[in-house]
């Protein structure tokens, strides 16, 4: 089995200390840092927008993961691209016109993916993997750190992998929540290329060790 890219969420962070907690996720050993965008509009939580992009892109040596928990995020997919965004995730149900957003993605260069939630299906948006770099299959339900995975998503992962392979794509799929080392070695099995975490890093005696064990 391959080894996973590990993203761990900055929701999880202590806010005051972000600079220190956002340096120490490359010493720890991650490849991405998950910045969880969220509108209190599509997700009952409000998190942050494009000004706290823009300034842990300034700080961070690692690439951003940027997820959008947004209602029609077309609207403002060119701010966060600008604010210094690498990967660009949205909810396609959120979206008037998902295509078109992917398109707009595209077109700005970032690495660009569609994010299901637990109770949307795959197969409504699966065309739309042949526009996108990933695929991000919630392991719970958008829109709180902390709660705890859903083993049915994984069947979304094996059925996500399965499309990307027939149909020839070059697509990887993260998986987002209630995600730690215990249950990691399960999500790589079913097709996870990378891994979310955000309590099980943060709130670590030892984060780099289960940076380690998640990647596996
Ligand atoms: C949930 C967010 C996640 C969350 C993960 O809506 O998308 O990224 O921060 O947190 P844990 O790993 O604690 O479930
Ligand atoms: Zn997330």
């Amino acid at each position: 089995m391959t080894k996973a890219l590990v993203s761990p969420s900055i929701l999880s962070a202590d806010f005051v200390n972000l600079e220190r907690d956002v340096k120490r996720l490359a010493e720890w050993g991650a490849d991405y840092v998950h910045c969880d965008v969220m509108d209190g509009v599509y997700v009952k939580n409000l998190t942050f927008g494009m000004p706290m992009i823009k300034a842990i892109k300034r700080i961070s040596p690692l690439p951003l993961d940027v997820h959008l928990m947004i209602t029609e995020p077309e609207r403002y997919l060119d701010e966060f691209v600008s604010a210094g965004a690498d990967i660009v995730t949205f909810h396609p149900d959120a979206s008037r016109d998902p295509e078109r957003a992917l398109d707009m993605l595209g077109e700005r260069g970032v690495k660009r993916g569609i994010v299901i939630n637990p109770d949307v299906r795959l197969e409504d948006y699966i065309r739309l993997l042949h526009k996108c770099d990933v695929l991000l299959v919630m392991s719970v339900f958008a829109g709180l750190g902390g709660q705890k995975f859903i083993p049915e998503t994984l069947d979304t992962v094996r059925r996500g992998k399965k499309y990307i392979l027939e149909n020839g794509l070059d697509v990887i799929i993260e998986i987002d929540g209630g995600v730690g080392a215990a249950n990691a070695a399960t999500c790589r099995e079913a097709g996870v290329d990378m891994i979310v975490a955000g309590s099980a890093v943060f709130n670590a005696s030892d984060p780099a060790g289960v940076v380690n064990a998640l990647r596996g």
